[in-house]
């Protein structure tokens, strides 16, 4: 994707020092545009956990270049396995509720495990970061190849019965960020949008602004104008109001960790968003690439950790003032508050899971269908 017209992804391996890990700095977006340099496997857990990237699939692949990272400290170390497991076990604990990070770590040190030669090692691990980033590229694009068909045939269908009330434009509502700004490239929810545009369909993205960071508006507003695909940034509470007057078409969104019946966890607030779609009858897409699928659980609701994060995220509000990047407080200096960084939308208000292998129903039955293998 791009970012004043260059072509762009949120993570790569700097040309000049293959040590040095490099990424856009979200916390900014879009004020200030500038870049991270990962120079340990430290600065990697830093960058997951203050959200300097975010996103599952991206916090995935940042952990495998934290693991690559890791393996070139350990050949300083006294014990180097142990010290690499360590910081396994380190960055894993960066954010709970993304499956993608564990994912990620497990999928590098069982790879990892057979090369005892710690250069072979090292040079291993870059290998596999640097494929699983991308995988997760072409993961992406396949999700979108699929989601576009979905699109296409909404857009077909109010082609042919268009009232002239709400016209021809397929109207798509999208919580948080779930664009390439979230994965490598293309993004998981963004993906079939981005298809859709380029194959020339009349698309509007509503952007939820997803309280308390912002999401929304600080990225997916932004990638979106970035792409030239049209949309427009409404609050949180106005999803529902926007589909009882027939004015979205679909709703898209992402995934921090789905279970194998289908329960899927994301962002605070898209539980909400999946009920006023079922009532209204709009179909409820979310993207989901199998390295967010947990195989293991099922029980959404009761067995994914959801984080709970800092109550100045909720206090604070960030933007722009004056030309510089301000916080600003919104209620009494000691108000208490809560903040759940995501909720769990259950199967049964789903109306289908986009994966790279195709799309299936929010169900064990639908994901078997496509990953036999994992159960
Ligand atoms: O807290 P964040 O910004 O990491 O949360 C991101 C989301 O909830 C996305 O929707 C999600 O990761 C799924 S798609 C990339």
């Amino acid at each position: 994707m791009e970012i004043n017209g260059k072509h762009c992804q949120t993570i790569w391996v700097n040309k000049e020092n293959n040590q040095l890990i490099q990424v856009f700095d979200q916390r900014f977006f879009p004020h200030k545009i500038s870049v991270y340099d990962c120079v340990s496997s430290e600065s990697i857990f830093f960058a997951i956990k203050e959200m300097v990237v975010r996103g599952a699939p991206l916090i995935g692949v940042a952990a495998a270049y934290g693991m690559y990272l890791a393996c070139l400290e350990a050949k300083n170390q006294p014990n180097q396995n142990q010290y690499i497991i360590s910081i396994a076990e380190k960055l894993k604990s960066a954010r709970p509720t993304a499956v993608n990070l564990s994912w990620a770590v497990d999928y590098m040190l069982k790879e990892l495990d057979s090369e005892t030669e710690m250069d072979l090692k090292i040079n291993k691990a870059l290998l596999l970061a640097t494929q699983l980033k991308n995988n997760d590229i072409a993961v992406c694009e396949n999700m979108g190849n699929f989601g576009l068909e979905i699109i296409k045939k909404i857009a077909q269908q109010k082609t042919v019965s268009a009232s002239g009330v709400n016209g021809t434009t397929v109207n798509i509502l999208t919580h948080c960020n779930a664009g390439w700004l979230a994965t490598v490239d293309w993004g998981t929810a963004t993906a079939p949008i981005y298809k859709a545009f380029l194959a020339g369909i009349d698309v509007h993205v509503w952007v939820d602004e997803t309280r308390p960071r912002n999401q929304g508006a600080s990225l997916t507003a932004f990638e979106l104008g970035q792409q030239g695909v049209k949309h427009t940034l409404i609050t949180d509470n106005t999803g529902g109001h926007l589909m009882q007057h027939g004015m979205v078409d679909l709703v898209l969104v992402g995934t921090d960790r789905t279970t194998k019946n289908g329960d899927v966890a994301n962002k605070i607030g898209t539980y909400l968003k999946a009920l006023a779609a079922y009532d209204n009858n709009i179909p409820f897409y979310v993207a989901a690439p199998s390295s967010s699928i947990d195989f293991t659980i099922s029980d959404g609701i009761n067995t994914i950790e959801i984080e709970t994060r800092d109550e100045n995220e909720v206090k604070y509000v960030q933007g722009k003032l004056n030309n510089e990047i301000q916080s600003v407080l919104i209620c009494p200096e000691k108000t208490p508050t809560l903040n759940y960084g995501f909720d769990v939308t259950p199967a049964r208000l789903i109306t289908g899971i986009i994966t790279e292998r195709g799309i299936c129903n929010a169900s064990e039955e639908g994901l078997k269908t496509l990953f036999n293998e994992k159960y």
